[in-house]
């Protein structure tokens, strides 16, 4: 079920769920029968009455009544003293309660076949069913030989509840003991209407139902004592699936009930206060589900109730869940986080019906969601899985019980009801549906980046595809990164840079990243890791390096990348041993990156400029595809106002856009010509600034500018690409690299133009050279222009050797 039709449903479900909170519990109806005792029994404060000596509820007084030797090994169970006596019902009997409260009721029913001393009765053979007010809640039961308690809830709307034991034919019945007692209505939804088929109206007022799980996450049992309504709640570990990848967590002072009312009666604080969660130490990327799987009786409706309350500690961020019932999605993207910082520790439970074919199996899980900033948590508090009577008022099936109602209508009926407590649900829904929201109005900013490629583009349709889901960005867990990087390993740094160190990490589903760790931090840095952050997870495409996860527990600022197997363009083009690239390759090396820029210039209203264009930032991945990236010094653009003076210039020496230097003035055009710089890096293979060469040839751009000068340009190309280029192909090359290195922006040309020129410049290069098609929309057409031609003032910057001079401390020291 997808979320929006779950937001459709608050608005009818939040009128009704404003549950208030009663004060400590006092039931109106309250029957306790310790049945064939002959004294009263505590168990705790509740007195359970000896049924011997006062026989007004049974119609046939003259059961006979059985006890148990005093040997009994059954002390360890919760109550056992009730289960030493026992009723014997051989003909039908009823049980008659007046009723002062209309309204539902749990009716309880103990049963253990306790061994007889002596007797006529051997308690492991009784067979009988149980009725009440047209249910069947039990039929041709026969008790286990463990101690049981059956619950159910009935909605009495008559002045007495009559219960009636039928023997099986040539049975008995026996009873250990009995509760009859009034609950609040609230605790069952009066109605829920299913979602995926919207007849079906399903209508739980007048059903009867029957806990047939009730579980406290966190592996721990709470005891009818510490349950305002006496439910016994039993722990997780057996129904879990994964129990290695789960942690139990525990925190009941994490609750809060807002309301102020420890009281409050959907499920005490001990449940609350005790999850089973993900361990996401275990599984950094997290996409996971944790499962539960309850053994059911097919055929029937049931109604799941999931307790959550977000008692981890953690740094603040969303916790957002997926939930599943067998497969159907209950939930996505369910927010249990901090968008309302108020609600931290706030209990929240959500209702489901399903119905359940098949083979008897309920499998419960709870993903972490994939929405990128949701924490990789799943956590689940509590659970409560109720039977719902069918359409003939038959709750239980017995041994020999039918099973035609497996071949009833497959359909399948998902209902949810969303309740919580008062205010507090509110607040979550408002926080739920702001999100939403949030993400839709996301979402059509993607769809329209889409739109633009498909009017725009003929190849680039395919260039937009936006990684897979599960490559979006998580929050990861400290220990997580700790682990993937064995410590921050130095044999695992790949990079440093102006962040800090780059490290090869591996995560422990395999997946390799490049995990970048910022130096202690400055408020600069914790900037640009922000910018980073939100550059990256908006702007996805496949020539931008995508992000995989970010972690800012204490004081770290880490991202982690995918893994790019060939590293950086620069170092495959001077000052290691790499093989050479070919021309080929460079030419798709440069019209990858440009695709990259140009896809962060034109895909949002306002351009996004990187500002820190060179070859270290362009990586290549195992296809030798080129990638940009580190967005740290982005900014949405362009930034004219000059009144901001005190804002450094930032960026790399030699690339540095000479405008921007020496007026400030940030437009994408700084990043065009940064391009144009790396262009003839691409193209001369060696290093923007060489410190080696004598003065007015230390930066790439003077030399380029001094050869072209004499004529010679021929001199500046790589050694090893001289005789191996198509010429017309390198003019193209050359005469558009020029214009990116125009000294005023306006004359450069757009990375779109660069872009379609660098791919007529791979055309002219391949074997069937067709003649390129020479209309532009921005006039930058293809030209016969030679080398020796052009115009010098196009070419010559601001004179960097005055900048060079000062701060050559390495090819390529950063101002940030
Ligand atoms: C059990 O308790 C009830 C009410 O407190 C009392 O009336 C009754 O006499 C007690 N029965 C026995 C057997 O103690
Ligand atoms: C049922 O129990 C009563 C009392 O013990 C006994 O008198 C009667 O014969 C029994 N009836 C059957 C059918 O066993
Ligand atoms: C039990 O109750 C049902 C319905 O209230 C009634 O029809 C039946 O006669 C009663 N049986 C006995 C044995 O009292
Ligand atoms: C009672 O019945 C059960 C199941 O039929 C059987 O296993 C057990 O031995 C019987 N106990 C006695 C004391 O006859
Ligand atoms: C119980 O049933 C009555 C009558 O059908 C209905 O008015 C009432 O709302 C129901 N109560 C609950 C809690 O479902
Ligand atoms: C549960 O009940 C026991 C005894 O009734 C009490 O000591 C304990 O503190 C309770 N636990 C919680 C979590 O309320
Ligand atoms: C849950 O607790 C029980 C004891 O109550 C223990 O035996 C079991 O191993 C626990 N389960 C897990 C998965 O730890
Ligand atoms: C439990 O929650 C409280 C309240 O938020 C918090 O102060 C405390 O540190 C938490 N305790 C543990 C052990 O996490
Ligand atoms: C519970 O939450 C409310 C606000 O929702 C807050 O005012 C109150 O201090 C919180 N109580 C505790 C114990 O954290
Ligand atoms: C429940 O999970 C188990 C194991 O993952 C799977 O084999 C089974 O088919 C699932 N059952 C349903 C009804 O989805
Ligand atoms: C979790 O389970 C649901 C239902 O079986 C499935 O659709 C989903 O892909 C699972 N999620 C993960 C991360 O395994
Ligand atoms: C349940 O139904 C199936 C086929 O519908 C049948 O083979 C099977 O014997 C039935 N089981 C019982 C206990 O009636």
């Amino acid at each position: 079920m997808e979320f929006g039709k779950f937001r459709l449903l608050i608005w009818v479900i939040s009128t009704m769920c404003l549950i208030k909170c009663s004060i400590q519990f006092q039931p109106i109806d309250n029957y306790l029968l310790d049945c064939g005792s002959t004294t009263n029994s505590s168990i705790r404060d509740r007195v359970f009455l000896a049924d011997t000596s006062d026989y007004h509820f049974l119609s046939n007084p003259e059961q006979e009544s059985v006890s148990a030797s005093n040997s009994q090994p059954i002390s360890s169970i919760y109550g056992s003293s009730l289960y030493r006596t026992a009723r014997i019902v051989n003909k039908t009997s009823n049980y008659t309660f007046s009723i002062n409260q209309h309204g539902r009721h749990f009716i309880r029913l103990y049963f253990f076949p306790f061994p007889l001393n002596a007797g006529t009765y051997n308690l492991s053979t009784a067979r009988f069913s149980v009725s009440a007010h047209g249910f069947t809640l039990l039929r041709n039961f026969q008790p286990d030989s463990t101690p049981v308690v059956k619950e159910y809830s009935l909605n009495i709307t008559s002045d007495e509840l009559v219960l009636t034991f039928t023997p099986s034919p040539n049975s008995f019945a026996f009873l250990n003991a009995l509760e009859v007692i009034s609950h609040p209505d609230e605790l069952i939804p009066i109605t829920a209407k299913a979602v995926e088929l919207p007849r079906n109206h399903h209508n739980l007022m007048t059903q009867a139902l029957q806990t047939v799980f009730r579980v406290n996450m966190g592996n721990q049992t709470v005891l009818p004592d510490n349950d305002t309504l006496w439910r016994h709640w039993y722990p997780d570990g057996t129904f879990m699936k994964y129990n290695n990848l789960v942690q139990f967590v525990s925190n009941i002072t994490a609750v809060n009930y807002t309301t102020g009312d420890p009281a409050f009666d959907i499920a005490p604080l001990s449940v609350y206060g005790t999850a089973t969660k993900l361990n996401t130490q275990y599984n950094p990327s997290a996409l996971l589900n944790n499962t539960w799987s309850f053994n059911v009786a097919p055929g029937f409706s049931y109604l799941v109730r999931f307790h959550f309350c977000d008692i981890i500690e953690r740094p603040p961020s969303q916790l957002m869940l997926n939930i599943y019932l067998n497969s159907m999605s209950v939930a996505k993207d369910l927010n249990l986080g901090e968008e309302m910082p108020n609600v931290w520790g706030a209990p929240f439970y959500l209702d489901a019906v399903t119905k359940l074919n098949g083979n008897g199996i309920l499998n419960v899980s709870i993903g972490t969601s994939l929405a990128f900033g949701s924490y990789p948590e799943s956590i689940l508090n509590g659970l409560e899985i109720l039977k719902i009577s069918d359409s003939n008022g038959i709750l239980e099936d017995g041994a020999t019980g039918v099973n035609s109602s497996t071949s009833r209508s497959n359909s399948k009926i998902l209902v949810i009801i969303v309740s919580a407590c008062g205010a507090v649900f509110v607040l979550v829904l408002l926080g739920c549906m702001f999100f939403v929201i949030n993400r839709r109005n996301r979402r059509k900013r993607k769809s329209s980046n889409e739109e633009y490629f498909t009017t725009n583009g003929t190849k680039e349709n395919d260039e937009n595809t936006l990684f897979s889901r599960s490559k979006m960005g998580y929050r990861f867990p400290l220990g997580a990164v700790i682990e993937a990087t064995d410590r921050f390993s130095e044999s695992l740094v790949i990079g440093i840079g102006g962040f800090g160190k780059v490290y090869k990490g591996i995560l422990s589903d395999g997946t390799i990243v490049a995990v970048k760790r910022g130096a202690p931090q400055s408020h600069q840095g914790v900037s640009e890791f922000q910018t980073e952050i939100e550059m990256l997870s908006q702007f996805r495409h496949r020539h931008l390096v995508s992000l995989i996860g970010y972690c800012d527990e204490k004081n770290e600022l880490i991202i982690i990348y995918e893994y790019m197997e060939n590293g950086t363009l620069k170092n495959h083009l001077y000052g290691s041993d790499l093989p050479k690239l070919n021309w080929k390759q460079r030419l798709e090396i440069a019209i990858g990156s440009a695709r990259g820029l140009h896809y962060l210039h034109t895909s949002s209203q306002l351009a996004i400029i990187h500002r820190d264009v060179k070859s270290a930032n362009i990586l290549l991945d195992e296809n030798m595809m080129a990638k940009v990236a580190d967005f740290g010094l982005s900014k949405i653009g362009p930034d004219l106002d000059k009144t901001h003076v005190s804002t450094a210039v930032k960026g790399s020496f030699g690339y540095l856009d000479p405008e921007y230097m020496t007026r400030q003035q940030l437009t994408e055009k700084s990043d065009v010509y940064s391009f144009g710089v790396v262009m003839f890096e691409i193209l001369c293979g060696r290093p923007v600034i060489d410190p080696s060469r004598p003065r007015g040839m230390v930066s790439l751009v003077e030399w380029v500018n001094e050869w072209r000068k004499r004529g010679e340009l021929e001199k500046v190309f790589d050694p090893f690409l001289v005789g191996k280029m198509k010429m017309e192909s390198v003019r193209k090359y050359v005469e558009i690299g020029e214009k990116c290195l125009a000294e005023n922006g306006v004359d450069r040309p757009t990375m779109g133009d660069v872009l379609w020129n660098l791919e007529c410049a791979l055309q002219l290069e391949g074997s069937e050279v067709k003649s390129p098609r020479v209309e532009s929309d921005s006039g930058v057409g293809v030209s016969s222009t030679g080398f020796n031609e052009g115009s010098v003032g196009d070419f010559v910057g601001v004179s960097m050797s005055r900048v060079f001079s000062e701060m050559v401390k390495g090819e390529e020291g950063e101002m940030r």
